[in-house]
C-alpha cells in the first residue's frame, strides 16, 4: 500500500514500495511538473472543524481554511479579492464565508454567492487528508 509523508520541507512524497507516484493523502492526483506534487501538512484536520476561519500561511501565501457543515476543510486565498480584506478575521456561514468588511461571501470552491454585484471568484487550494492529517497542495505558480 502506498504510504505518504511530508517531509520538513511539506513536500509530500511517496514512502514506502508500490508508492503512486504522483498522488497525494486521499488519492488526489498532482499536477506538477513531472508527476510531482508539492504538499504542505497543516496538522490534524480535525482542529480545523471548529466553525471557525483558521489563518494558514503555505507555498509564501497567506491563506484561510474553513469547515463546511459536512466537515470538509475548505482552503482559499485569504485576502478578499474586493478590497483586500483578510478573510481569516471573516465567519463562516454554512458552507461559506464571509468577508468582514463589507460581508460578501464566497463557498468553499472559491465562487463569490453573495454580495458583490460583480461576482468576483477567490483562488480555491486542493487540500487532502490522511491519517487525521490536513494538506494543501501547491497551486499553479506558487511559490515553493
Ligand atoms: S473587502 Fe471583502 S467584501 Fe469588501
Amino acid at each position: 500500500m502506498a504510504e505518504a509523508v511530508a517531509g520538513a520541507d511539506g513536500v509530500l512524497a511517496a514512502a514506502a514500495s508500490g508508492a503512486v507516484p504522483g498522488r497525494g493523502p486521499g488519492g488526489v492526483p498532482a499536477t506538477g511538473p513531472g508527476g510531482g506534487a508539492r504538499w504542505h501538512c497543516l496538522g490534524p484536520a480535525e482542529s480545523f472543524r471548529d466553525g471557525n476561519p483558521h489563518g494558514v500561511r503555505a507555498f509564501g501565501t497567506d491563506l484561510v481554511a474553513f469547515a463546511g457543515r459536512a466537515g470538509a476543510v475548505r482552503i482559499l486565498d485569504a485576502r478578499c479579492p474586493h478590497m483586500g480584506g483578510d478573510l481569516r478575521g471573516g465567519r463562516v456561514v454554512g458552507d461559506a464565508i464571509d468577508c468582514p468588511v463589507h460581508q460578501w461571501r464566497w463557498d468553499g470552491s472559491g465562487r463569490c454567492i453573495g454580495g458583490s454585484p460583480k461576482l468576483l471568484p477567490v483562488r480555491a487550494w486542493v487540500t487532502g487528508e490522511r491519517d487525521g492529517l490536513l494538506y494543501v497542495r501547491a497551486a499553479e505558480g506558487a511559490a515553493s
